[in-house]
């Protein structure tokens, strides 16, 4: 891959049964679950737009259509707002269909996240490109994508995100074993576990929700075995591209370090802060809603 290519698509796998949040998501998926009034996946859209990729494939499975239709243009919807004169809720219903093009590709069976970025292959091409996990969500402005495209032209290959977690937190992660480079932020990645043991991890650096990869990482998956509960692995992948066992043309891994916030929608009580940070710093309902948080809080 040519250091100077430019990364255009964003590659968002959300076939999860996002089983941790039944019966919710019985028949709604995961990824529509609402951050005040927008769902958690159009935040996720948002951020890989305002980092200039504006094509956007979703890794989809079954019971995923309400995601289509979200990003799909609403006529009867939109009828109705003009009606009423309704302008400000117009804006917001054409926004999530005007955001970006969005393609679908069917993961069919789900055998993990790397089998996942698998069904991209065909999309994607011979480009880098981007991964984003639709449950993490970075504030307005983090400029995470920015600085890793930045990572990506001066070293070439692939940029995972790193942050420091707790050694409790290991276990949840892939943990990458890292070396020093000439900048602080940025260390080269040598190898990865995913999910270890606290007290088998190479680091307490864990792998983040975006990554930015060599189309490499196709070829690799392809004969990657199942590894850690029984799913092909992206982590596994990324792990022979990091230890230089990948196609020459594959360059190595780098990872950007990154210690400011992030908000993880993934499990109940994270989407919950999440919930109450958003509603907490809106302009319209927030000054009522955290004059009410203080007060409940007090008795708590
Ligand atoms: C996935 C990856 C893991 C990564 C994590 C980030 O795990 O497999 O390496 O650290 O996302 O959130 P999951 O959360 O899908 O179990």
């Amino acid at each position: 891959m040519s250091k100077n290519q430019v990364v255009r698509k964003a590659v968002m796998p959300v076939a999860g049964l996002g089983t941790r949040f039944l019966p919710a998501t019985k028949a709604t998926p995961k990824e529509m679950l609402p951050v005040v009034d927008k769902p958690v996946i159009q935040y996720v859209v948002e951020e890989a737009v305002a980092a200039g990729l504006e094509d956007i494939l979703f890794v989809t499975g079954r019971a995923k259509r309400a995601l289509e239709d979200h990003f799909d243009f609403n006529g009867e919807l939109e009828r109705l707002l003009i009606e009423k004169k309704d302008e400000k809720r117009l804006k917001e219903v054409r926004a999530a269909s005007e955001l970006a093009t969005i393609h679908y590709a069917r993961q069919g069976t789900a055998k993990g996240l790397g089998h996942a970025v698998l069904c991209a292959k065909q999309h994607v091409g011979d480009e880098p490109f981007a991964v984003f996990l639709g449950d993490e969500i970075y504030p307005e402005g983090s400029k995470v994508l920015a600085r890793m495209f930045e990572v990506l032209s001066e070293f070439g290959g692939s940029v995972l995100l790193l942050k420091k977690v707790s050694k409790a937190e290991v276990s949840r992660y892939g943990v990458a074993q890292v070396k020093a480079t000439a900048q602080s932020d940025v260390v080269q990645v040598t190898d990865l576990v995913e999910k270890p043991d606290a007290n088998e991890a190479p680091s307490d650096l864990a792998v983040m929700g975006r990554y930015v990869l060599s189309p490499a990482i196709f070829e690799i998956l392809e004969n990657t075995k199942p590894g850690r509960g029984g799913e092909i692995q992206l982590t596994d992948a990324i792990q022979v591209l990091a230890q230089g066992k990948g196609p020459d043309s594959a360059g190595l891994v780098h990872g950007l370090i990154y210690d400011g916030v992030r908000f993880d929608t993934g499990d109940l009580a994270g989407y919950l802060e999440t919930v109450v940070e958003f509603a907490a710093n809106r302009a319209d309902v927030g000054p009522e809603f955290k004059s009410w948080l203080k007060n409940y809080v007090s008795t708590l």
